[in-house]
């Protein structure tokens, strides 16, 4: 999970790393109260999970609490990159000396983590990566050693840091790596770090990515959790637990087995050319042992999405074998009719493997007039493409 640049300093200022004073506002209003409270000049910035914000106009300067009205009427509601401004957030400007870069990140690739250090800051870091690869230290961290003073005073020489703020970068670099492990982070960057005109080392800027694997050690992470940025589909089946990724097209997909999934989305997309482009709405994954319940709940999800037409049930029976699948698929329908929300788009499903017979006879005898079989996922997808396409078409007529 990807934090807001103001959640992502709550943790910093939990951990020690020093920032400026601000408070999140949703309303110009607030923003005026904010500003008044703070007593100087502050700077309101556009909370958004996408990079870019101030090139994109979304952070800007206001000398007076009026001023920081005004601005916050400016930002909030702005589009940037795809993402609307819902809040701001009002914080002290600086009078910035320098600015830099420093990040700590999982590098799983070579299974250790990484820091990136850099007296060029402030810019978008991709570019002095690309442009002046010897401006950007990459250190590795060991995970079982983590990063101590010796360790962060390395990559701060390895980063060229000037000797008069060695011991305060040093600093925060722990600090930083203390946010990292003590909150399961696999990403902590810092863009920029600045060195103020009254000799203080800040961090202006803040990106955390959490784990979620390890949400369930965090109770307060929970917090955390965007719910109004937040698809309500993939919201209702996170909380059921679901592996669920939300797409853009019509045909929604569930399979068991997240690599059957990825074909399925492939073949179905390639199917989907021969009918005006047609494409998967999403990727669902009901795993391995899928109960009747998952089931039901997986194709709830899937039916319960106004961009779906049509879906496609493609299951290879392997530990659970097709049987109970398709007793999984037949009580699925049912369970969904009795919840009063009897099915009302077609569903085609393609189930092969472990006792595909027996499966397949009882879908055959369920003879639900909106469930088809079909027997291989290349003709399974054609058709559901097929359903989708005079679905979306006879309801654009
Ligand atoms: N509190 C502040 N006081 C003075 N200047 C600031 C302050 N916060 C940000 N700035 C200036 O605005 C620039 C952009 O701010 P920031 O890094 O937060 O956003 P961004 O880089 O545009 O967004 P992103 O990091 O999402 O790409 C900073 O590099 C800095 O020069
Ligand atoms: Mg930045």
């Amino acid at each position: 999970m990807d934090l807001y640049e103001y959640q992502a300093k709550t943790l910093f200022d939990a951990h020690e790393v020093p920032v400026t004073a601000g408070e999140v506002c949703v309303t110009p209003d607030a923003a005026h109260e904010v500003a008044r409270k703070i007593g100087g000049p502050v700077v309101v910035k556009a909370q958004v999970k996408t990079g870019g914000r101030g090139k994109a106009g979304g952070v800007k300067l206001a000398d007076t609490p009026d001023d920081a009205q005004a601005r916050a009427t400016d930002i909030l509601g702005m589009d940037i990159k795809g993402h609307t401004v819902h809040r701001v957030l009002v914080t002290e400007a600086t009078d910035i000396a320098e600015e830099y870069y420093v990040s700590f990140l999982l590098d799983r690739a070579n299974r250790a983590f990484l820091a990136m250090a850099s007296v060029e800051g402030g810019v978008e870091i991709e570019e002095v990566a690309a442009t002046r690869p010897e401006a950007l230290a990459l250190v590795r961290v060991d995970a079982i050693d983590g990063v101590d003073a010796a360790k962060a005073r390395d990559i701060v020489d390895q980063a060229g840091f000037p000797a008069n703020i060695r011991d305060e970068v040093t600093n925060v670099l722990v600090r930083l790596w203390d946010v990292l492990v003590k909150e399961d982070a696999t990403l902590v960057e810092v863009n920029p770090l600045v060195l103020t005109a009254d000799g203080r080392v800040l961090a202006l800027d803040g990106k955390v990515t959490l784990d979620d694997n390890a949400h369930y050690r965090h109770a307060s992470h929970a917090d955390l959790v965007d719910r109004e940025g937040t698809d309500p589909i993939e919201l209702r089946a996170k909380e059921l637990d679901l592996n669920y990724v939300k797409l853009d097209g019509e045909v929604g997909v569930v399979g068991n087995g997240a690599g059957l999934v990825m074909s399925t989305l492939d073949v179905v997309a390639y199917a989907g050319e021969q009918f005006g482009g047609i494409r998967p709405a999403n990727f669902l994954d009901i795993g391995g042992g899928a109960s009747a319940e998952i089931m039901a709940n997986g194709l709830d999800i899937v039916l319960n999405d106004p961009d779906v037409y049509a879906v496609f049930v493609n299951v290879f029976g392997g530990i659970t074998a097709c049987d109970a699948v398709a007793d999984g698929i037949v009580q699925a329908v049912e369970m969904l009719a009795a919840r009063g929300e009897p099915i009302t788009k077609p569903i085609v499903c393609r189930i092969d493997g472990n006792n595909a017979e027996e499966g397949r006879r009882i879908l055959t005898d369920f003879n639900h007039p909106l469930v088809e079989m079909v027997q291989t996922m290349d003709d399974a997808a054609r058709r559901v493409a097929e359903l989708a396409a005079a679905g979306r078409d006879g309801s654009a007529s």
